[in-house]
């Protein structure tokens, strides 16, 4: 994050504070997120499609889709920020709304919520529903007709626009399993219509995520037009949601377009499209979750051990393993992700070495970093620290082996503050109904 750099010892500083001080202070592995540089890139990226939108006189809102990383600690920030929150569970919205987030800035999404959710969705007057499934209408419609309620909602629809990312975080092509296809979504738009309770707002499409060209997206976005377009035969339709994806740099040679350019293109691509049909310009909504916290966040590990191993006759491979790994980050294993890696507790002379930092964990596939050109003398005690991991690590972190989670800890001003408190043994061992007493009631 902003503000890295090394003190007189060589120590790298996150945030200001020297590797070491946070060692000592709270333990390795350990989630560091920088407040100052989370609030930066909600304010930057707000700005940006704000600034995109009133180039063609509408307006914008900006969710932050907090399933990227959510505590109620962010999303105070991130709504101090002038951010909407986007949730998809009823966890994420108990979350939302434990940080006193206002209900009626809340959008609630997936492929597959519960009557229970969509309830207390309703309950509290979420902001809005992104309606996924003909099923999952009905189920709304029963809902508020039962509640005698009135909500807001927008289908999500599939553009056909297949991303260029890895295929699991590919959303919008045809063969996978959320929202409608174009042809299916007129007849959806039509029930919802028919129906008192429901207030259809617009569409939303979301075509995947880490994507790093902005063509997707303004291809998607026309076709979407196109859709919206038609619907307005029906009735005035206020927004359109073209959701999140915006890719980030994981490493020094990642190129991804800024965020200014990618607003700017779509925002052009929609008003473009509405120009051909002769409609207005709807206001546009946007979802960045990875955007806004990826680059804030870093894990400091400790080294364990290091092991060599002759590859073939030209290369080494210097293994090193440290007190974390596919618990904490599931990205490498998952989508073959690729971080960075430094030696955070001091500097180095030593000839680099080809090194592939990996976990603690019972499986070959557990790899932090792949691939990196570290000092050959590192060893047991280093500090490790890999950049851009706020978003989706601990978010998607388990407790695979029995490890507890890290804890998460924030930085602003030089000051650090556990935001998230890691795991203990206890925890671990707190739902396991085979020990009676449970430790907790035993003491
Ligand atoms: N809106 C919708 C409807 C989404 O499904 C997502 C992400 C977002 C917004 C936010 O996307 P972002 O701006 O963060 O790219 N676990 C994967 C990413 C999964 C993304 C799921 N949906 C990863 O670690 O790369």
């Amino acid at each position: 994050p902003a503000g890295a750099d090394r003190d007189e010892h060589g120590v790298l500083r996150v945030g200001g504070i020297p590797a070491t001080e946070l060692r000592d202070r709270f333990g390795t592995p350990l989630y560091l997120l920088d407040e100052d540089d989370v609030r930066a890139h909600a304010r930057r990226t707000l700005a940006a499609f704000r600034s995109a939108a009133a180039a063609h006189g509408v307006q914008a809102r900006v969710y932050y889709a907090g399933k990227a990383f959510l505590s109620t600690e962010v999303v105070r920030w991130v709504t101090e920020e002038g951010l909407a929150v986007d949730v998809c569970t009823g966890g994420e919205l108990a979350i939302a709304l434990a940080a006193g987030a206002d209900p009626s800035r809340l959008g609630f999404h997936g492929n597959n919520k519960s009557v229970a959710e969509l309830e207390r969705a309703v309950e509290i007057g979420i902001g809005s529903i992104v309606i996924d499934s003909l099923i999952e209408l009905e189920r709304l419609a029963a809902i508020v007709e039962r509640r005698d309620a009135q909500q807001a909602v927008l289908i999500r629809v599939n553009s056909g626009v297949h991303a260029e990312t890895h295929d699991f975080l590919a959303t919008a092509h045809e063969d996978q399993k959320f929202g409608f296809t174009l042809e299916d979504a007129p007849a959806a738009v039509a029930r919802i219509r028919e129906i008192d309770g429901l207030v259809f707002v617009g569409l939303h499409c979301h075509i995947g995520s880490q994507i790093f060209g902005s063509a997707g997206f303004r291809e998607s976005a026309a076709r979407v037009v196109e859709l919206h377009a038609a619907l307005l035969a029906g009735g005035d339709i206020p927004v359109l949601n073209l959701g999140g994806g915006f890719g980030i740099a994981y490493r020094p040679e990642d190129d991804p377009t800024p965020i200014e350019e990618l607003a700017t293109g779509i925002a052009d691509a929609v008003a473009q499209e509405c120009a051909v049909r002769g409609i207005p310009v709807p206001n546009l909504a946007f979802e960045p979750g990875r955007a806004i916290v990826g680059q804030a966040g870093v894990t400091l590990y400790e080294v364990g051990t290091t092991k060599p191993v002759q590859v073939d006759e030209t290369l080494t491979r210097l293994y090193v393993s440290v007190d974390g790994g596919m618990s904490d980050n599931a990205r490498p294993a998952l989508y073959g992700a690729r971080y960075s890696a430094r030696i955070a507790s001091r500097t180095s002379d030593a000839d680099p070495a080809l090194v592939r930092v990996v976990g603690k964990h019972c499986e070959s596939g557990d790899i932090v970093v792949d691939a990196e050109h570290l000092p050959g003398d590192i060893a047991p005690g280093d500090l490790v620290a890999v950049p851009a991991t706020g978003a989706y690590c601990f978010s998607l972190s388990s407790n695979y082996n029995y490890v507890p989670r890290p804890p998460v800890v924030a930085l602003r001003g030089g000051e650090a503050r556990v935001i998230v408190r890691g795991e203990t043994v206890e925890d671990l061992l707190a739902r396991d109904a085979g020990l009676t007493p449970t430790p907790t009631e035993g003491k």
